[in-house]
C-alpha cells in the first residue's frame, strides 16, 4: 500500500490506485479519536466507523439499535483523531430506510459534519436509484453485499451468503447493478472467494480503466482491501468469527491492569510515598523594588 506523496490526506484516488495496482489495502472499524489516533500511527489508513459501534461500544446484541446522532458524532471524533486518512461512515439502520430525502440528508450529514469520504449502505437492488441519487450529488457510496446484518430480524440470525450456486448469482448481479448506477466501493461481507472473484472480475471493467474497489469482510483474498473489526483484532469481543482472528490480546492486559490498580488502591499502596502535589513552599517576604539611579535606563512599565 504506497502513500500518496507528502502524507496527504488519503482519497478514495488512493483506494483505486492501490486496486489498479495489485496493492491490497487494510481497513479497520472504529469508533473514537484515540483509537484513530494510534492506528494511523500504526499505518492504517483507512477505517470504517461502523455501526457494529451499537454492540462494542454501546452493548447491544445487535448493530440495529445504532443512532444516527451518535454514528454522526462518534464519525466526527474519529475524524479528529485521523485528519488525513480515509472514512467510510456507516449508515446506520432506520437511516436510509424511512424515503429518499430523509436517507439523502443523513447521508450529506455524514459528510458535511462528520467528515466522512464516503457512507455504507446495505444494500440489495431495491436500492439502486437511492445510490445513483446519492452518487450524482456528490456523496460517495459503498455498496454492503452478501452478509448484511442490519437483516438480522428478518432472516432471524447471520450467516454466510453466496453460498449456493443462486445466492451467488444475486450477489452478483447486484454488485454489478450498483456499480452501474454509481457506486464508488463495494463492501463484500462472508462470502467465498469464488464469488469475490466474479465482482472484483466486473468491478474492473469500467469505462475509464479505473476499477470499482472491492473491500472484503470475510470474503477471501481476491478482494482488493479487507476490513475487519477492531474488538475482534485486538480480542476485545468474546467471540471472533473465523475470518478475524486476534492479532493481540488487549482484552486480557485490560484484565491484567485493572486487577494491578484494584490491588495497589485495596492494599494502600497506590501512592504511599504522599502524592503527585506538594504545598507550595512559603513565599519569600517581598522586597520594594529599588528606585532607578539618574541616568539608569529604564523598561516601559517598571519604575
Ligand atoms: O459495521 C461494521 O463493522 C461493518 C463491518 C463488519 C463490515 O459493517
Amino acid at each position: 500500500m504506497s502513500e500518496p506523496a507528502h502524507d496527504k490526506r488519503i482519497t478514495l484516488r488512493d483506494l483505486r490506485r492501490w486496486a489498479k495496482g495489485g496493492e491490497p489495502f487494510a481497513m479497520l472499524t472504529c469508533y473514537d479519536a484515540t483509537t484513530a489516533r494510534w492506528l494511523y500511527r500504526g499505518g492504517l489508513r483507512t477505517m470504517l466507523v461502523g455501526d457494529t459501534a451499537a454492540q462494542f461500544i454501546l452493548g447491544h446484541d445487535s448493530t440495529l439499535p445504532a443512532p444516527m446522532p451518535f454514528m454522526l458524532e462518534i464519525t466526527k471524533a474519529v475524524r479528529r483523531g485521523a485528519p488525513k486518512a480515509l472514512i467510510v461512515a456507516d449508515m446506520p439502520f432506520g437511516s436510509y430506510q424511512c424515503g429518499a430525502d430523509e436517507a439523502m440528508q443523513h447521508a450529506v450529514a455524514f459528510m458535511k459534519d462528520g467528515g466522512a469520504d464516503l457512507v455504507k449502505l446495505e444494500v440489495d437492488e431495491t436500492h439502486a436509484a437511492l445510490v445513483e441519487r446519492m452518487s450524482h450529488a456528490g456523496v460517495p457510496v459503498v455498496a454492503h453485499l452478501g452478509s448484511r446484518p442490519q437483516q438480522v430480524r428478518a432472516t432471524g440470525g447471520y450467516k454466510a451468503a453466496g453460498r449456493s450456486p443462486r445466492e451467488a448469482e444475486l450477489i452478483v448481479d447486484t454488485a454489478e447493478l450498483m456499480i452501474a448506477r454509481g457506486a464508488s466501493a463495494l463492501l463484500l461481507e462472508a462470502v467465498p472467494d469464488e464469488v469475490s472473484k466474479r465482482v472484483v472480475q466486473i468491478a474492473r471493467g469500467r469505462d475509464d480503466g479505473e476499477p470499482v474497489p472491492v473491500i472484503g469482510c470475510g470474503a477471501g483474498p481476491a478482494c482488493h482491501g479487507h476490513v475487519v473489526v477492531l474488538h475482534d483484532l485486538l480480542k476485545l469481543s468474546d467471540w471472533q468469527p473465523p475470518f478475524a482472528p486476534p492479532a493481540i490480546d488487549v482484552g486480557s492486559q485490560i484484565q491484567t491492569a485493572a486487577a494491578a490498580w484494584v490491588r495497589a488502591v485495596s492494599r494502600g499502596e497506590y501512592q504511599r510515598d504522599g502524592g503527585a502535589y506538594h504545598l507550595n513552599p512559603p513565599k519569600a517576604p517581598e522586597t520594594p523594588p529599588k528606585a532607578p539611579r539618574s541616568g539608569e535606563p529604564t523598561r516601559p512599565g517598571v519604575v
